[in-house]
């Protein structure tokens, strides 16, 4: 049987019918065409398809779509354009924090939770909020380092 929701994704209410046991990124990426958010490990340990629920950061993969009914969802296609960057995208990529960018949208959802939270992490902090976003090429140095940058850059435009 299948239920109907209603879910605010990307400041937009949508609205789809879905299997009970149909998850929140199968949601996103299959029904909504939302494929920024990815597909790694489909068991909550890799955060390649990490996205904000309510503001906080939850691996979709591990969200049944049903509970998503009436939340608030922000992949990465909401933080930013190709014109219009999010300060975070604009790092990444002058720090040559994205290489194969499998990672990425999962890594921007997560450091952007937590300079929502924290405009000023600790290097400390950084790594701590991006745990559970794995990357087999970076090394994570440049994406701390962008973190950084980009937490530096929104603290000054808010001057
Ligand atoms: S795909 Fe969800 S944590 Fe890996
Ligand atoms: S850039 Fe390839 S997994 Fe992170």
């Amino acid at each position: 049987m299948a239920f109907t929701i209603k879910v605010k994704v990307n400041g937009e209410w949508k609205t789809a019918d879905v299997e009970p046991e149909m998850t929140l990124l199968e949601l996103l990426r299959e029904q909504w065409g939302l494929t920024g958010t990815k597909l790694g490990c489909d068991e909550g340990d890799c955060g390649a398809c990490t996205v904000l629920f309510d503001g906080k950061p939850v691996n979709s993969c591990l969200v049944l779509a049903v509970r998503a009914d009436g939340h608030d969802v922000v992949t990465v296609e909401g933080l930013g354009t190709a014109e219009r960057p999010h300060p975070l995208q604009s790092a990444f990529e002058q720090h040559g924090a994205v290489q194969c960018g499998f990672c990425a949208p999962g890594m921007l959802i997560s450091a952007k939770a937590l300079l929502d939270a924290n405009p000023e992490p600790a290097e400390q902090e950084i790594r701590e909020a991006l745990a559970g976003n794995l990357c087999r090429c970076t090394g994570y140095t440049k994406i701390v380092e962008a973190v950084k940058s980009a937490g530096r850059a929104m603290r000054s435009s808010v001057k």
